[in-house]
């Protein structure tokens, strides 16, 4: 077993992360978007780093994952695999790459696998993709899912707001879990979703369920990194655990520069030639 101070060498695969769901350890997956944080992550241990369309906000500053486009999401997926030696990278399928129809999303998800060189790609939705998750897993690219609440779809749901609490919204959500995993799937992420009913579909699902605001009997968790650290301090939702005030930090070390080079305190002697 691995963890942040003995990190294992061994390469995450979907393979790998099976295995962990039947020992029982829970995977670890964070968001990032460029070479230097995902290279701080993958020396840390994370087990999958996910190259998320959340970077049309946290990186562009848009208020959806709408405006993010295919080439855009290469680029940053291109960047994080310059970085990553161990962890498993995910790239999203950004909104209208893959909703036309089956042979758009699969020469979307060729473009992700040849141009950046990670290992799989996320696609949002269930019965609506079907056709297309399978096309593209017969193609031979791994495919992680993703239920709950799903960003993309913003516009038809109006809200943020927890997914499946009513049972008809529930069933769906276990008929999609199933429909995913029969597909090819190698693992779900579940948003926004009540506990217990994430307890459930990890329980039925034998590939691996990562939650994100979805309580803590799924077999992983998934954080916007951004979010987790603190740079970002206007997205504060009751799952969200901040590991740090990056803001603050980030803020004092800037005002200490803009004054010492205001004071001509920096330079010093030792810092020219
Ligand atoms: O884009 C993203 O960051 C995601 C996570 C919230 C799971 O899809």
């Amino acid at each position: 077993m691995s963890t942040a101070n003995t990190v294992s060498a061994k390469v995450v695969t979907t393979h790998v992360l099976s295995e962990m769901k039947l020992r029982g350890e829970k995977i670890a997956m964070l968001t990032a978007y460029d070479y230097s944080m995902a290279r701080i992550l993958d020396n840390a241990g994370i087990d999958v780093i996910l190259v998320g369309d959340s970077a049309s906000n946290v990186m562009a500053g848009n208020i959806t994952t709408l405006p993010i486009t295919l080439d855009q999401m290469i680029y940053h997926a291109a960047s994080v695999h310059n970085a990553v030696s161990r962890a498993l990278v995910v790239v999203d399928l950004p909104f209208g790459s893959y909703q036309g129809n089956s042979l758009e999303a699969l020469q979307s998800a060729i473009r992700v696998m040849k141009e950046t060189g990670c290992a799989a790609v996320k696609l949002e939705g269930g019965i609506e993709i079907i056709d297309s998750i399978k096309r593209i897993i017969s193609a031979g690219i791994p495919i992680m899912g993703h239920l709950g609440l799903m960003p993309q779809s913003i516009h038809k749901f109006g809200t943020y707001t927890v997914r499946a609490k009513h049972d008809e919204e529930a069933e769906k959500l276990i008929t999609d879990a199933k429909l995913l995993e029969e597909a090819g799937c190698f693992a779900i992420v579940l948003e926004k979703i009540p506990a217990d009913l994430a307890g459930v579909i990890a329980r039925e699902l034998k590939i691996p369920v990562i939650g994100i605001g979805a309580g803590p009997q799924t077999d992983g968790q998934v954080l916007v990194l951004h979010d987790m650290l603190g740079i970002n301090q206007d997205f504060s939702p009751r799952f969200l655990r901040r590991y740090h005030n990056l803001y603050a930090e980030i803020t004092g070390s800037v005002t200490t520069y803009i004054n010492d080079v205001k004071s001509s305190d920096f330079p010093n002697e030792r810092e020219q030639y």
